[in-house]
């Protein structure tokens, strides 16, 4: 009997970090759906790459804030797998999206920190909530954290602690699911060259040396150190992984 192919959704897909996964994960041999906010353009050329490494990819909008619009977005990508793949499901859901904020407690607003909340939890816990009937017995959930939910650099109070508790909440999935065999796992990056928090690990020259001077590797990130990782955990070879943290920070306040 032919097997299927399996499927992953990586949120935030469009650049950076979620890019790099769903394509390393497309050379996994799995088929990628992207979800992007805004950033139509950049979604599209993922999708291409996927393409020419000869797998299935499509890309959706979503604001992984808006919670209210998720069960319509898993009824469209749920319509489109039925009539591609006759299944509504997919295998592994990565809860990759999110946006930087850096302030200190004594000027952190409400409207920020409910901003964080919505973003980094609220819609990671409801996509995973709304997804689950969707997900294959036997499939994962990646959620990416952070180094910052370890250890404490000043103005990443709400960011950190909102990450900590989505570490928390990965090794619930992972207890609740465990009977369905789905594992549930935590990749935490260190700071990384992308756009995050206005490109600043990769643009600016004094935040650069201070993250390469406290990482035992002696650098910075890259998208490349992360997305294999991730796309690990996609795989087979991590069928015994469940309700863990993979730290990939080359090595950060050791
Ligand atoms: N870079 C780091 O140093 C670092 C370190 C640790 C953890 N992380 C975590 O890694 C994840 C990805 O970060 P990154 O460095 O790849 O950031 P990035 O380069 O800024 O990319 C962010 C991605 O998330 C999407 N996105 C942002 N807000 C969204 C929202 N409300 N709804 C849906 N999609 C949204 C963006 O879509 P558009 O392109 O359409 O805007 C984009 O695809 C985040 O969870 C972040 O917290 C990053």
């Amino acid at each position: 009997m032919e097997t299927r192919t399996k499927i992953a959704l990586v949120t935030g897909g469009s650049r950076g970090l979620g890019r790099n996964s769903a394509i390393k994960i497309a050379q996994k041999g799995l088929d990628v759906i992207i979800t992007y906010r805004s950033n139509k353009e950049e979604a599209d050329r993922v999708i291409e790459e996927i393409q020419a490494l000869g797998r299935k990819a499509i890309a959706y909008q979503l604001d992984t804030k808006d919670i209210k619009s998720f069960d319509l977005f898993i009824k469209t990508v749920g319509d489109h797998l039925e009539e591609n793949t006759a299944s509504r499901n997919i295998d592994y859901l990565v809860n990759n999206a999110g946006t930087a904020l850096y302030s200190p407690i004594s000027e952190v607003t409400e409207e920020q920190l409910d901003d964080m909340v919505d973003i980094h939890f609220k819609g990671v816990f409801f996509l995973t909530q709304k997804f689950l009937p969707f997900v294959n017995d036997g499939g994962g959930i990646i959620n990416i954290s952070s180094g910052l939910a370890r250890f404490a650099l000043p103005g990443s109070s709400v960011y950190g602690s909102i990450k900590a508790g989505v570490e928390m909440l990965t090794k619930y999935i992972a207890k609740e699911l465990g009977s369905r065999k789905i594992k549930a796992n935590v990749v935490a990056p260190g700071a990384i060259e992308t756009d995050f928090g206005g490109g600043r690990t990769r643009d600016d020259k004094n935040i650069n040396d201070m993250v390469s001077s406290i990482t035992a590797l002696g650098r910075a990130g890259l998208p490349d150190d992360i997305g294999g990782v991730v796309a690990f955990l996609c795989t087979e070879d991590a069928r015994w992984i469940t309700g863990q943290r993979i730290e990939a920070s080359g090595g950060m306040f050791l």
